[in-house]
């Protein structure tokens, strides 16, 4: 497995937020990066802007009232009605959005937005992954707030019931903003930067992929390449006398979950396991440029001869030229066999004698599917990224969350044994079926809990595309999101709530099994764990307190597919052998990409129980 330098292989996934260790933090070139310049470099120590919240919004109070009776757009694929058409924002918008703001900065013009503006220090949010930065501002101005940098603001989100009118009521009203901006050189028209159109028509091939049987032959691939990772840590062992070793947990999740996404996604075996290869080094290198991008200061890949000048340009250019043939000569090959236009069929297919299972042989099989191969291609593509580093980081999480708590460590291989049997010295190693994970309940609490505390990514991003004036939650002020404006959801202090959670930075599974509630956050139903119908609580078990997956038409097609993913990998190596932290727990630092990486690995002391 590759292993890049200080970054990190970073993987882009929903909502990047790459910042750099030594840049201006954030997700965007166009965004934070620019605005700081706005201000220009001397003034980094000045307050944002003036704290002119406290003036009600009285067109924000006339837009609401506007709001009534307007047809509102619908809130999942299902609803979808053929001649629905998005918002669009023009150029003018954004231009009445700045000279607003700046009004507001720098005159004495109303707040239109009603919300309250965040006074620091730029140098408070360079200094740090941005979503640390943004939550002691949470714990002061609450749960809708403004961060303004000249003419540009960025409203931040991280109340329920905010969240809930954002993800689940309104998600059309809302775009990927920067966020598409950034990805769509990698991903193209995939189903995380696609727009509209294209999402719609998508999202509705892609979902029936995920179907029962085909999760059902996963778990057993999951096994397979679990167990791959069960026979390294093994030969890492068998190389000291004193029958353990340290090894880095990260970089070996990150290996099993790429092998893992190769295979289901388009039966790709990258093997990155045990061996290194160019395919897999150009799939690393072009996530890390995806973070570059989304933390440099001006787009200069879109000046003309970039990418032949610029040598990590040229080298991106030949990485996805790589990667590209790679995807092309895969599809070419699964276009090669019969397709039927029988879902039905397809969905009940017996996978054990299929010798192509992958998701891609499903979406070609649909013949009935008008699809191009670059459309193909964009949707492998993103889900090779959005699959990958996503499930890694919450292994690695999880289980640096264990190694710290003994107690509850024991519990969980208790269970583990219980539901597998205990493994006799020398077993190969077995992996759980889908009926064994359902049962493991104190393990996929774990995973969610790590999902809690974790989350990844862990701001979601989006722009408006029209005026969408917010319900109060746990606030009092009036506010409404004016169209073309940046906003973050902080799915961090969302999860990290001190209304919605009992002592929330507290690693604590055990918490999704007690109800909990608070009156005091206006409409929020609280936690009710006889909600939970699935593999993992979620949005609808905590009234969007907890949206590891996100949530709405947006949220992730992949859940399940996670969620048995990562408990089969976390149940065979916790039942083989014993994890010890071989450092302070407060030395592992966080780094920031789409997912929340450690800031220099795992190192753990790894023992055959
Ligand atoms: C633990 C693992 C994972 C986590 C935490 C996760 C999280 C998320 C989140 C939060 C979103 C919503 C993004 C937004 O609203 O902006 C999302 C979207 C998405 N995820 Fe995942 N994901 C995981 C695994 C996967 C896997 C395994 C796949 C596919 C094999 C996948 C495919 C996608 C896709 C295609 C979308 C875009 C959906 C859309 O826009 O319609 N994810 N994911």
């Amino acid at each position: 497995m590759i292993r890049l330098g200080a970054m990190t292989a970073t993987t882009p996934h929903p909502a990047v937020i790459r910042p750099r260790a030594t840049a201006c933090r954030g997700s965007n070139p166009d965004a934070l990066v620019r605005l700081a310049t706005v201000k220009g470099s001397t003034t980094r120590k000045t307050a944002w802007m003036m704290n002119n919240a406290s003036t009600p919004s009285s067109r924000g109070a006339s837009l609401r009232r506007a709001a009534v009776g307007m047809p509102q757009p619908p809130s999942t694929e299902e609803d979808i009605d053929d001649d629905f058409v998005p918002s669009q924002l023009g150029i003018k918008d954004i231009i009445s959005l700045w000279i607003t703001q700046i009004l507001q900065t720098y005159g004495d013009e109303e707040s239109k937005d009603g919300a309250p503006v965040c006074e620091g220090s730029v140098d408070d949010l360079v200094g740090g992954p941005i979503f640390l930065a943004l939550y002691p501002y949470f714990l002061k101005y609450g749960g809708v707030f403004k961060l303004a940098f000249g003419p540009k603001v960025f409203m931040v989100l991280s109340d329920p019931v905010v969240v809930r009118e954002v993800l689940k009521e309104k998600p059309f009203a809302f775009s990927k903003g920067v966020l598409a901006e950034i990805l769509e050189p990698i991903m193209g028209q995939g189903l995380i930067p696609a727009p509209y159109a294209v999402w719609k028509n998508r999202r509705r091939q892609l979902v029936p992929g995920f179907h029962k049987a085909w999760l059902d032959h996963m778990v057993g691939l999951f096994g397979d390449c679990s167990a791959q990772l069960v026979k390294n840590l093994d030969a890492e062992i068998a190389k000291n006398p004193n029958g353990s070793a340290i090894v880095d947990m990260e970089e070996r999740f990150c290996s099993v979950s790429l092998d893992i996404i190769g295979l289901a996604v388009f039966n790709y075996d990258f093997g990155s396991t045990t061996r290194e290869s160019p395919i897999i080094k150009a799939v690393y290198t072009c996530l890390q440029e995806a973070a570059h991008r989304s933390t440099f200061y001006f787009p200069y890949w879109n000046l003309p001869l970039a990418d032949v000048l610029v040598p990590r340009q040229r080298e991106f250019k030949n990485n996805m030229n790589l990667i590209n043939e790679t995807l092309n000569g895969l599809i070419k090959k699964a276009q090669a066999f019969e397709g039927t236009e029988d879902l039905e069929e397809l969905q009940n297919r017996d996978y054990s004698k299929v010798k192509d299972p992958s998701l891609l042989r499903f979406l070609v099989d649909i013949r009935g599917a008008d699809v191009t191969d670059s459309q193909l291609r964009d949707d492998l593509m993103t889900m090779l990224i959005a699959g990958h580093e996503t499930t890694a980081a919450v292994l690695t999480w999880c289980l640096y969350c264990l190694a710290q708590d003994r107690d509850l460590m024991a519990k969980v291989v208790a269970e583990i044994d219980d539901v597998m049997g205990p493994q006799n010295d020398g077993e190969t190693p077995t992996a759980p079926n889908y009926e064994q994970i359902q049962k493991m309940e104190l393990v996929r609490l774990c995973l969610a809990e790590a999902l809690r505390l974790y989350p990844e990514p862990p701001i979601l991003i989006r722009r408006c595309l029209e005026d969408v004036p917010l319900p109060k939650g746990a606030g009092d002020a009036n506010v409404t999101l004016i169209k073309g404006m940046d906003v973050f959801i902080s799915v961090w202090n969302l999860h990290r709530h001190p209304d919605c959670w009992e002592e929330p930075l507290k690693f604590d599974p055990t918490r999704f099994k007690r109800p909990f509630q608070n009156p005091g956050v206006k409409d929020w139903a609280g936690y009710n764990p006889d909600l939970i119908s699935g593999l993992y609580p979620n949005e609808v078990t905590s009234d969007f307190a907890f949206i590891p997956f996100g949530a709405g038409a947006r949220k992730c097609i992949g859940d399940q597919f996670a969620m048995l993913e990562a408990t089969s990998c976390l149940a065979m190596t916790l039942r083989r052998y014993d994890f010890e932290m071989t450092k302070d727990a407060s030395d592992v630092g966080m780094e920031m990409g789409a997912t929340i990486h450690t800031a220099g690995g795992l190192p753990m002391k790894v023992t055959r129980r």
